[in-house]
């Protein structure tokens, strides 16, 4: 069931395992250090973490800047994937965006990323428009999704 995972507020602490997914998972695209630094210290991110056995198995960050937020990244362990966690912390960020006064929340995905596609529409979310070959290596169009709370 997704929400029997535990979710926390990402720390600093958490910051090295969570690059690790993240370079794993985005390669040339992944974020900083410096990135996720200013995520858990700025007033309007929402970074996020999941842990099992002390480690992290998936993260995300939410911005929400009412009556918008952002579904800024997401990202599981490739040893823990289609086990909910995923969409445990897109309810999540949901329920946070909502509470914080967000009235739609935008995100943007590859048009080839059939997982994550599918955890967002699974969601709820709509395609709304796309961005022809916005993303590099390998080139890719950026399908901008919106779920209207
Ligand atoms: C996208 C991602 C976060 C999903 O996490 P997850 O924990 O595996 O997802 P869940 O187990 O919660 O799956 C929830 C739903 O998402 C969809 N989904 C998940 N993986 C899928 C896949 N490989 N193919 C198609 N749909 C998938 C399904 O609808 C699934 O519901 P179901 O289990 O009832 O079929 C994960 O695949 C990931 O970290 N990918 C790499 C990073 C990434 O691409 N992030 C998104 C950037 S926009």
């Amino acid at each position: 069931m997704p929400n029997d995972f535990e979710i926390k507020g990402m720390s600093e602490h958490d910051i090295p395992e969570v690059l690790m997914l993240e370079r794993e998972s985005f390669g040339k695209m992944a974020w900083s250090s410096r990135d996720f630094e200013s995520a858990v210290n700025s007033s309007y991110d929402y970074p996020f973490v999941i842990h099992e056995d002390s480690h992290v198995t998936g993260y995300s960050v939410l911005r929400v800047l009412a009556p918008e937020a952002e579904v800024e990244d997401i990202c599981v362990s490739s040893d823990m994937r289609k086990q909910g966690i995923g969409e445990c912390l897109l309810n999540h960020m949901i329920s946070i965006a909502r509470e914080n006064g967000a009235e739609n929340i935008y995100l943007e995905v590859r048009s080839k990323n059939e997982a994550a596609i599918g955890l967002y529409r699974k969601t709820g979310f709509q395609d709304s428009y796309v961005r022809k070959a916005y993303y590099r290596d390998p080139v890719d169009d950026a399908v901008i999704m919106v779920l209207k709370l």
